[in-house]
């Protein structure tokens, strides 16, 4: 393979599994909340929250799940809106939605009992090659290798792997390298997959690598060839576009926002959010007339493909948005469509509605702007 150093692992290289359990132990991460019993429900829970997110902003998470959801079948039985609420924040919607999907076919397919292998563990919502690994490996002691991006570095540096990682087929030799490196017995594998993850974390970082603590430096083909600063290699840099959108922020004399469901498709979907615009003029035009609108600030928003600037205008109060709805209405169910021409799907939402529905972080940060400003008359 072209770019690639040719395989097999160099007979040096065979002691990298031994050395890396023998690591952990001493010098590995032992507090996590996910690691205080093995069992299959928190992993699974905090390997999909890890996914892209990092380990801090994760720990109040899971345990905000745990508490709510204390076994698979309690998550399944849950309202999507309740666990899109409790993932608020969290960003990668799509991982909680599918994270309920995946709950609710644990306990239809597999009697609520997560499977031991690799291959039926993929075929479930949301679980990856990845994610499917770290269970079977962390839980069951199965032979089968994680390949995030913290450890395809680890294994790129160590092994002096030069093919573009941002192509699928390099990914796949490396994943294929990787399986080679397990340890020889089955009961390390929980030590080694939370060592090789601990050692991309807290020693083979991306910057300001600290090799004089690694415990497999005398064997790395990068630390001997003075690759650690140029590998791994990622050609394709994510080109994201520059978008901006529009937010009318409505609040009634109550102190109700108006928000309604987004469509189940494309960004924030099947999140609580306010009413949207391509530009400030089609804003302007929506708002019904003689109201007052000010700007907020304006939220820069980072997307995997798209970098969105939101422009938020919110209301002045205005006796034309305390339509008659506003006072019949006590809860999230109660539509205010007849608040004006356009606005149908949208409700009057009281602080305590928004907070049980799912919303995008920067829906959150403008509701704290206005319900600071909110002065009830
Ligand atoms: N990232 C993904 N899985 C992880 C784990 N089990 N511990 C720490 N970081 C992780």
């Amino acid at each position: 393979m072209e770019g690639a150093r040719a395989e097999p692992i160099a007979p040096e290289q065979r002691g990298f599994a031994k050395a890396l359990v023998k690591w952990q132990r001493e010098h590995g991460r032992h507090d996590l909340p996910w690691q205080t019993h093995l069992h299959p429900y928190p992993v699974w829970l905090s390997e999909v929250m890890l996914q892209q997110t990092q380990v801090s902003t994760v720990r109040s998470y899971f345990s905000k799940f745990m508490a709510r959801f204390p076994s698979v079948q309690d998550l399944a039985q849950a309202h999507e809106d309740e666990v899109m609420a409790l993932w608020s924040g969290l960003g990668y919607y799509s991982r909680g939605r599918r994270l309920h999907a995946c709950a609710k076919a644990i306990v239809d397919q597999f009697s609520g009992e997560f499977p031991k292998d690799v291959e039926r563990l993929k075929s479930l919502p949301g679980i990856g090659p990845s994610t499917a690994a770290a269970i079977a490996s962390i839980c069951f002691e199965q032979k089968a290798a994680i390949m995030d991006g913290n450890v395809s570095r680890v294994l790129a540096r160590y092994l002096g792997y030069e093919g573009d990682l941002s192509l699928s087929q390099h990914q796949k030799k490396l994943h294929q390298l990787a399986q080679q490196l397990l340890p020889n017995k089955a009961q390390d594998m929980p030590t080694y997959t939370q060592g090789i993850m601990d050692l991309g974390a807290t020693v083979c970082c991306p910057k300001k690598v600290r090799c004089e603590s690694c415990p497999v430096q005398k064997t790395c083909h990068a630390y001997a060839n003075d690759q650690v600063d140029t590998l791994p290699l990622k050609s394709k840099k994510i080109k994201r576009t520059q978008k901006s959108i529009f937010w009318f922020i409505a609040s009634n004399a109550l102190g109700h926002v108006l928000g309604g469901k987004r469509a189940q498709t494309g960004i924030w979907a099947g999140m609580y959010a306010f009413p949207e615009y391509d530009s400030e003029e089609a804003l302007r035009a929506a708002v019904p007339r003689g109201v007052k609108i000010r700007a907020l600030n304006v939220l820069r928003h980072e997307l995997t493909h798209q970098s969105l600037s939101i422009h938020g205008f919110a209301s002045l109060y205005d006796e034309r948005l305390e339509p008659r709805a506003v006072k019949r209405r006590a809860s999230v169910t109660k539509p205010a469509s007849d608040a004006w021409p356009g606005m149908e799907g949208f409700q009057w939402m009281s602080m305590n509605d928004w907070a049980q529905v799912g919303r995008p972080k920067p829906v959150g940060d403008f509701l704290n702007q206005i319900d600071q400003d909110f002065q009830p008359l």
